[in-house]
């Protein structure tokens, strides 16, 4: 069990929630055998459900040669919100296909991973905050996930009415799932490719406890008294407490999230009438074309709904950020002003503190205390047990004892107890930003500590010590979490992402009875509340501020709320993250300001395709976006590519490293305050950069009324993978308007 978790997650499960990168798990494919494929056809035939699914089984019929082999190939009729079918072929048949005129791409499918409430406090959205409850109680958010556990106090019905009259969604009895109430208005699973799972159960009850965790933390009611064996004590919610929650699952125990079930959720998600999309799964590659997550967001977009996705947790390496796609939002992760530690004490009356979740008292003053590397099982496991690795330490040797292990793999922990020690004291100096969960007694300290610790152990006849239960500490924040992906954007040089940061360390949020909190074999804790660390729990904070939004302003589009959300944000501290912009974006989403942004930047959906040809792509390439191949990429204006998008932040790289690169970005606000408004510029430029705007001030006399204006970077050349910044703010007697200007030489 544990070592399929750890091939699976390829991170600890319980901690990080990782999401995979890039073109993951395609399946040696063997000669003829058949692989699972999506087929994006025209975009024509939506809203005629049958004639869409006839044309679906004729276009698939002439290459499989018959209709009843057509009927079994097919996998699935994408009909409602975007025109494309799912199917089981052969390298031959997916090669006819995609010869086909009324073809526009054929993908196989791949499989992703995955990647509270003190932190509704930290970044300023207060229980006592202004809403609009009528409004909100309208307002439906969509996850794509593990599932959703519906017996939580967080997804309780009581006090809400009925759905909104809006909702076409549905929601059935399924095993181990009670049915929905009028919080939890939509629940379905997706599982396309027929495979059970066997550590799972076909039906949108959590059994992983990831999507209860993720969608409390996004819409959950208020729950007095939630805390983690009295730990985070506190009042758990959401960002939209009345909002309601459609869960669509298309995560799996032991499979991942696939393609296939992505896109069944979008398609029936878009059809349902979801306001806004939280996705914290893995992206599929730099190409927006190709991805299943970018291609369902951009119909989802034309749809006027806006998807939020988490970057990924493979920082902090350079480039290592996924679902960069200019219409989604892409969230960072950060720390909030806590965190958690041990104390352990030492028989020399030493005490040292280390990081993690421990909710066991010890029994004892001070137990035994040994290094893993001297009592291994034999002379040939003695590396292996310096890590405490399986196998590897010799049970008689460590009973009753806690044992200090080198940081090598995740569940030393659980290897310790199943031996029969007491307690783990694990050495790492890589992981310290999040707090792990130990199934026995157990503390992470750094390297210095560890060696403190193992000169305390070679120093004395009989070592002891003791940990303590964990406690909560104070802790210097925001600051971006080491495990957070990093720019620069791998997809476009001329696009930041990660867009924003929100918290992701130590999140507080509902979870699932059906398992431990580990996960691991022989862990005895279970929690209503647990604590989860990752980018997956960055997303829904900024998913829920998009609700928060949302619920004033329901007919403002995806880019009006995700400008309202960057421009609106908490400028982040450059000294304390290096990477700056690349690790942040415009810095900590800050709910409240985001309902009134003064001004925003807009865009529309043939902005961003005009924006994909700049970058390159063909115009026959972007048809599983726009339904068509119709798309002439020449005959789109021929602008700077810095111009192609209304983006709220900006972002040059160099082009020389003997000259100045000189760029123009054009960008047009619309009005969203006062009628009447005058904006000034404020510019801060970075050394060896100059900016200048164009004109340096905006009068506004209507509401919605647009302006337009130049910001012209000149950037001395740098060294090769150097980043510097500055800003743009639009400064009004009431509002800043403010967006980063990043210069970097690839
Ligand atoms: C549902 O849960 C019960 C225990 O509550 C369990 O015995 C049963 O096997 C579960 N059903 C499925 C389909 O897993
Ligand atoms: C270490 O902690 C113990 C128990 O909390 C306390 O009694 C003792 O004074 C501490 N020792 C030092 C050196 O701080
Ligand atoms: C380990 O932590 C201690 C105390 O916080 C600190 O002084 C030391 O520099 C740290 N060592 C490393 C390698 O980070
Ligand atoms: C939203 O709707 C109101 C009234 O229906 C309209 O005045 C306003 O222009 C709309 N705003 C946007 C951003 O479309
Ligand atoms: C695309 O547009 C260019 C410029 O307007 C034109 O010359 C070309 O013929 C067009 N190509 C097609 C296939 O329509
Ligand atoms: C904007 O600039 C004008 C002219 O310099 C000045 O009169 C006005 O006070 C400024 N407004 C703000 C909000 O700074």
């Amino acid at each position: 069990m544990w070592s399929k978790r750890i091939s699976f997650h390829s991170l600890p499960l319980f901690l990080f929630y990782l999401i995979l990168v890039g073109p993951v798990c395609v399946k040696a494919d063997e000669q003829n055998q058949k692989k699972f494929y999506v087929v994006f056809l025209g975009d024509h035939p939506v809203n005629h459900e049958d004639s869409a699914a006839k044309t679906h089984m004729n276009v698939l019929s002439s290459v499989t040669g018959s209709y009843s082999d057509a009927e079994k190939a097919m996998v699935y009729s994408y009909t409602k919100s975007f025109n494309a079918f799912a199917a089981k072929l052969s390298s031959d048949e997916a090669e006819k296909l995609s010869r086909m005129d009324q073809v526009l791409s054929v993908t196989p499918n791949r499989y992703h991973k995955l990647h509270t409430t003190k932190s509704w406090n930290f970044i300023g959205l207060p229980l006592t905050a202004r809403r609009n409850l009528k409004s909100e109680s309208d307002i439906v958010v969509g996850l794509f996930d593990t599932g959703i556990t519906p017996e939580s106090q967080s997804f309780k019905g009581e006090g809400f009415g009925p759905p909104p009259a809006k909702w076409k969604g549905t929601c059935g009895h399924f095993a181990n799932f009670s049915g929905c109430n009028n919080k939890i208005i939509g629940a379905r699973y997706f599982k396309l490719d027929g495979n059970p799972d066997p550590d799972d159960i076909l039906s949108p009850v959590d059994v992983d406890g990831h999507g209860t965790h993720t969608s409390s933390t996004l819409a959950g009611n208020v729950v007095p008294d939630a805390n983690l064996y009295g730990l985070a004590k506190g009042t758990a919610r959401g960002a939209v407490p009345s909002a309601r929650v459609s869960m669509y699952k298309v995560c799996w125990a032991s499979f991942g999230c696939s393609d296939m079930d992505i896109l069944a959720a979008y398609d029936a998600a878009i059809h349902d009438g979801v306001d806004v999309i939280s996705i914290s799964i893995g992206g599929g590659g730099a190409n927006y074309v190709s991805d299943c997550i970018a291609i369902g967001a951009f119909h989802a977009m034309k749809n006027g709904i806006i998807t939020v996705a988490s970057a990924g947790n493979d920082g902090p390496s350079m480039g290592s950020i996924v679902n960069h796609a200019p219409w989604l939002v892409t969230v960072a992760a950060s720390g909030i002003d806590r965190q958690f530690i041990s104390k352990v004490h030492l028989g020399n009356g030493k005490n040292i503190s280390g990081i993690g979740v421990s909710t066991f008292d010890p029994k004892k003053t001070l137990y035994p205390l040994v290094s893993g590397i001297d009592v291994a099982r034999d002379s040939e496991s003695k590396e292996n047990a310096r890590s405490c690795l399986q196998g590897s330490l010799d049970p008689k040797k460590i009973k009753g004892k806690i044992v200090l292990c080198k940081f090598e793999s995740w569940g030393s922990d659980s290897v310790v107890k199943r031996l029969g020690g007491v307690g783990t004291i694990l050495e790492n100096d890589q992981f310290l930003d999040a707090a792990q969960i130990f199934m026995a007694p157990g503390t992470m300290v750094n390297s210095t500590i560890g060696q403190t610790v193992d000169a305390y152990i070679h120093s004395t006849r009989s070592p002891s010590a003791v940990i303590y239960k964990s406690e909560e500490a104070q802790k210097p924040a925001p600051y971006v979490a080491s495990f957070s992906s990093r720019g620069p954007n791998p997809g476009s040089k001329y696009l930041l992402k990660p867009d924003i940061a929100a918290p992701g360390i130590d999140i507080l949020a509902s979870y699932t009875l059906l398992k431990s909190l580990t996960g691991l074999d022989g862990d005895t804790q279970y929690s209503e509340f647990t604590l989860m660390s990752g980018t997956s729990m960055s997303c829904p904070h900024v998913a829920g501020v998009a609700a928060y939004v949302k619920s004033f302003h329901p007919n403002w589009s995806q880019a009006a709320i995700r400008s309202a959300i960057m421009t609106t944000a908490k400028p982040m501290s450059q000294r304390v993250n290096a990477d700056a912009e690349f690790a942040y974006g415009v810095g900590q989403v800050n709910p409240r300001k985001a309902v009134n942004p003064g001004l925003i930047y807009d865009v529309d959906e043939m902005s961003y395709i005009q924006f994909l040809c700049h970058e390159g792509y063909s115009g026959s390439s972007l048809a599983p976006l726009v339904g068509s191949k119709s798309i002439n990429c020449s005959s789109l204006i021929p602008g700077l590519g810095y111009d192609a998008l209304n983006y709220p932040t900006m972002q040059l790289s160099l082009k020389s490293n003997k000259q100045p690169t000189i760029a123009v970005f054009r960008r047009t606000v619309t009005n969203v305050g006062p009628a009447n408004s005058i904006y000034n510029a404020t510019i801060r430029a970075p050394k060896g950069v100059e900016i200048t705007v164009k004109p340096m001030s905006l009068s506004f006399s209507h509401a919605s009324q647009k302006r337009s204006f130049q910001v012209v970077v000149k950037a001395n050349p740098m060294a090769s993978r150097q980043m510097v910044s500055g800003s743009l703010g639009w400064k009004s007697s009431r509002y800043t308007v403010r967006s980063p200007i990043v210069v970097y030489s690839p």
